[in-house]
């Protein structure tokens, strides 16, 4: 166990990001309550994550990890639920092929409320409220009785997670997510797409390799692994007290567990090393995400490193990397070239959202090439430094959403405003999605190809 670590141990530390709740007896009364209500997650589902991204921590699988920038109690529903799970485990039939690997699924789903923000205060027209934080604490709405954090909203958060949660655990072991299925939806995009040209070649081949599965009797009904499909919960432990009132100790193993979801993550904005966050994460034992962006450096980074994973554990710790397409070139070589050095196991993941927002018509964006650059340029300088490029790290939605531009259907930044939902950050929609998962499993095919030339020429 983490020395001299309890789940409040955190409390005596400077933190980041903290809102100003104003009646700090019902914020106590409310974490009291949260404290008895039932794990979200077991220890058991973070252990079987935790192996599964060691085997991508060693080069033998591959991590899509996607969802919402903010989940919202307005979006709530099973509709949208069901839209975003079908988007993403098309993305990973796709991945799976390009990677030829297993993906791993971790959704930003079921949890993924609490915002870490810029500014402490938004301004419009010359009226300065507290910022919006996330549902879980206070409203996006710009009123003054909105923006006052409210203990209550954890009780709804907790509630809408375990509701996401049910109807994604009842879609990932009850059917709906058969390999056929996936696959078919995944035809119908193709056929609707712009460019069905380009990636019919490698649906075709997906195609020819489940008719070859079929021809020897491997079937959905035969094949509990055709029928089912594992799926990950995961979120940014930015409100610690929440998180707090849902770590539990594992009567298996006496460890403690985060039980708010299977994965959880530290964000850019809080990842100082003496400070609160840190502190929280280093007690337990689930996998842990750690945001990576330009002022960090290899030596900080290897300090972060022997704090969250002392016993250098493969599958325990995955740096997920957001410098933007014009930045990754320069910081991602001597955070990989630091890690190499003292031999550290770690997952990288690319996270190519937070680094390319800019601003368009009035509206956060987030130009679809410059997505695709900062992923491109992260597999070709970990294929330089001779390691893996082990994931990525994606906000979109199932819905057909207008957030980010360009992508096959070439949003431009006068469709913005024809369906901007986000509550946070610009997600990509579902076929923008999809594509990207398409170019990504070409370059990785490519990235194969040029292996196999090197190891046979
Ligand atoms: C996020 O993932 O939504 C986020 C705020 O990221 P970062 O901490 O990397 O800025
Ligand atoms: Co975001």
């Amino acid at each position: 166990m983490a020395q001299n670590w309890t789940p409040n141990s955190w409390r005596n530390m400077p933190i980041q990001q903290v809102p100003d709740y104003p009646d700090a007896a019902a914020l106590e009364a409310t974490e009291a309550r949260l404290a008895k209500f039932p794990p979200l997650v077991f220890a058991g589902e973070a252990r079987r994550l935790k192996a599964s991204l060691a085997k991508v921590a060693e080069g033998q699988g591959f991590l899509l990890q996607g969802g919402d920038c903010a989940e919202s109690f307005a979006e709530h529903g099973a509709d949208t639920i069901r839209d975003f799970f079908r988007a993403f485990l098309q993305m990973a039939v796709v991945l799976t092929f390009g990677a030829q690997q297993p993906v791993v699924k971790v959704g930003r789903i079921a949890g993924q409320f609490a915002k870490p923000r810029s500014s402490n205060i938004e301004t419009q027209n010359g009226v300065s409220l507290p910022s919006y934080r996330g549902d879980i604490i206070n409203g996006i709405e710009f009123t003054e009785e909105a923006r006052v954090p409210n203990p209550e909203r954890q009780i709804m958060a907790y509630r809408q997670s375990a509701a996401t949660l049910n109807l994604l655990r009842a879609f990932a072991m009850g059917g709906y997510a058969n390999l056929e299925n996936v696959h078919q939806w995944m035809l119908g995009f193709v056929k609707d797409s712009p460019q069905a040209e380009r990636y019919r070649k490698l649906a075709d081949r997906i195609s020819e390799t489940m008719d070859f599965m079929k021809a020897i009797g491997i079937s959905a009904e035969n094949h509990p692994g055709l029928r089912e499909t594992d799926f990950f919960t995961s979120h940014e432990a930015l409100l610690l007290g929440y998180e707090q009132a849902l770590t539990r100790v594992d009567s298996t193993s006496g460890d403690w567990y985060a039980t708010s979801g299977h994965m959880i993550w530290i964000g850019d904005r809080t990842r100082q090393p003496d400070h609160a966050h840190i502190e929280y994460c280093r007690g337990i034992k689930n996998p842990i995400g750690l945001k990576c962006g330009p002022s960090l450096t290899g030596e900080g980074l290897l300090e972060l490193i022997d704090l969250l994973n002392p016993a250098n554990e493969a599958g325990r710790l995955t740096l997920i990397c957001r410098f933007g397409h014009d930045k990754v070139a320069e910081h991602l070589p001597r955070l990989i070239r630091a890690v190499e050095r003292e031999g550290k196991k770690v997952v990288w993941s690319c996270d190519p959202m937070h680094g390319n927002t800019i601003t368009l018509n009035n509206y956060k964006t987030r130009p679809f090439e410059r997505i695709l650059s900062e992923v491109e340029s992260f597999f070709q300088i970990h294929r330089a430094e001779g390691t893996h490029p082990g994931g990525v790290h994606i906000e979109m939605t199932g819905n057909d959403v207008t957030e980010c531009t360009g992508g096959a259907r070439a949003l431009s930044g006068a469709d913005l405003g024809d369906r901007y939902h986000t509550h946070c950050d610009p997600r990509l929609n579902a076929d923008q999605a999809l594509e990207l998962a398409f170019l990504l499993a070409e370059r990785m095919k490519t990235g194969r190809d040029e292996k196999r030339m090197v190891v046979n020429g």
